[in-house]
């Protein structure tokens, strides 16, 4: 990359603000459900403090509109962070940019860790406003973007703050761009993409620029009965995307057109009602009956995709083949998972479900990588640039 990280500059003693994605899943009682995208950045605060680096850590948390809202608090992150670094302490600041975060922020000795409030509780921070920005840039003497998460957003803390301190990647930030831009801009061949989830209109960026990279892509959930639609099969009453069958048919011939293999289901479970209730059958596609719809790939196609998978030596996967939360339709999604995990090539995984199978089924650490980015991958996938990556110093 030719940004800066944090290999590059040194921290040692300074105050540095860490801008990270703790946007953590938390149940009703505030506990957080799953703390990975916490755990990935301890490699990078675990070095600055080892530097004896004054640590200020920012995260958003939730959508809460510009208001202060305490069930989108960050003070759980904090005591989850604490426990991951066996009991050390981190200090809470209950504004972001304040008169207590300004205070403690001045205060904080080199060494000891600070976490700010949600800086969504404060509307300018999703303005991109420059006097939030600069007040932000005004706690620490460098900004250490880990936010992989966030980073295709143009906010004051990833994007408006770079230009009052110099912005450099932390260690998940270099792992994911590594990682995404390894696949995308020199895979290692055959690459297959396997792209699922309901709708085509959420991934048509992503696939229209998959077409020009990869070797084979694969289509799967809800988003293959639009393309099933387009070839002229009848899919009852499956969720299709009517305006987007040109689309798709545009898909297909530009797929042919680059030599890609597009894969679309042969079979498909099919079921009379969306419930995980639901009397649900295997049918070829040709076979859908009128009143039901289709909530999985089938078994023929399982099959089928599982084998276009090995000897793969690049995968990259976003999005389930089917209505993974009810378990009569996840058996698509999984037998994708144990594909993936067992084709032994570079995998890079991304999305909630996707990464819930593999969870669910303990092949997480089979995976090469596992995307702490959602909408961020995405939109890497896309090809477009991002604003909180393109704002890093450059080397
Ligand atoms: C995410 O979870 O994808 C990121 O934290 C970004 O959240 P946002 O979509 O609310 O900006």
């Amino acid at each position: 990359m030719n940004k800066k990280s944090l290999n590059n500059v040194w921290v040692s003693g300074k105050k540095v603000l860490v801008r990270v994605d703790y946007n953590v899943p938390m149940d009703k009682e505030g506990n957080i459900t799953d703390d990975t995208r916490i755990r990935a950045t301890i490699p990078t605060l675990e070095f600055l403090l080892s530097k004896n680096a004054a640590v200020i850590i920012a995260s958003h948390l939730g959508r809460p509109k510009g208001k202060v809202a305490p069930e989108f608090s960050l003070k759980p992150a904090a005591q989850r962070l604490s426990q991951l670094l066996f009991g050390r302490e981190v200090l809470f600041a209950n504004d972001s940019v304040g008169p207590e975060a300004n205070k403690m922020a001045a205060a904080l000795q080199p060494g000891q860790l600070l976490m700010l409030e949600n800086l969504r509780f404060n509307p300018k921070e999703e303005k991109n406003d420059p006097e939030f920005a600069k007040h932000l840039a005004g706690l620490a003497e460098i900004l250490v973007n880990d936010a992989f998460g966030v980073s295709h957003r143009a906010h004051a803390s990833v994007h408006g703050i770079t230009k009052y301190i110099p912005a450099v990647s932390g260690f998940l930030m270099d792992k994911e761009l590594m990682h995404l831009g390894q696949a995308v801009s020199d895979p290692v061949r055959p690459f297959v993409a396997i792209i699922g989830g309901a709708k085509v209109s959420d991934k048509i960026g992503v696939i229209e620029n998959l077409l020009n990279k990869v070797d084979t892509l694969i289509i799967g959930g809800g988003m293959a009965n639009t393309f099933l639609a387009a070839q002229g099969y009848q899919t009852g009453k499956s969720l299709v995307e009517e305006d987007k069958l040109p689309l798709a048919k545009e898909l297909m011939v530009a797929a042919k057109e680059k030599g890609v293999a597009l894969l679309l289901p042969e079979d498909v479970v099919v079921a009379d009602k969306f419930a995980a209730d639901a009397e649900f059958k295997a049918v070829p596609v040709a076979q859908i009956p009128a009143e039901w719809m289709a909530l999985d790939i089938g078994p023929a196609t399982v099959k089928n995709y599982a084998a276009a998978l090995q000897g793969a030596k690049t995968v990259v996967w976003n999005g389930p083949m089917g209505v993974f939360e009810f378990d009569a339709f996840a058996a698509g999604t999984e037998a994708v998972a144990q594909a993936v995990a067992a084709s032994g090539a570079q995998s890079i995984v991304g999305g909630g479900d996707s990464v819930a199978a593999l969870e669910k089924l303990k092949l997480a650490g089979k995976i090469s990588h596992i995307s702490t980015g959602g909408g961020a991958s995405l939109e890497f996938l896309e090809g477009k640039e991002l604003p909180g990556v393109a704002a890093l110093a450059d080397k």
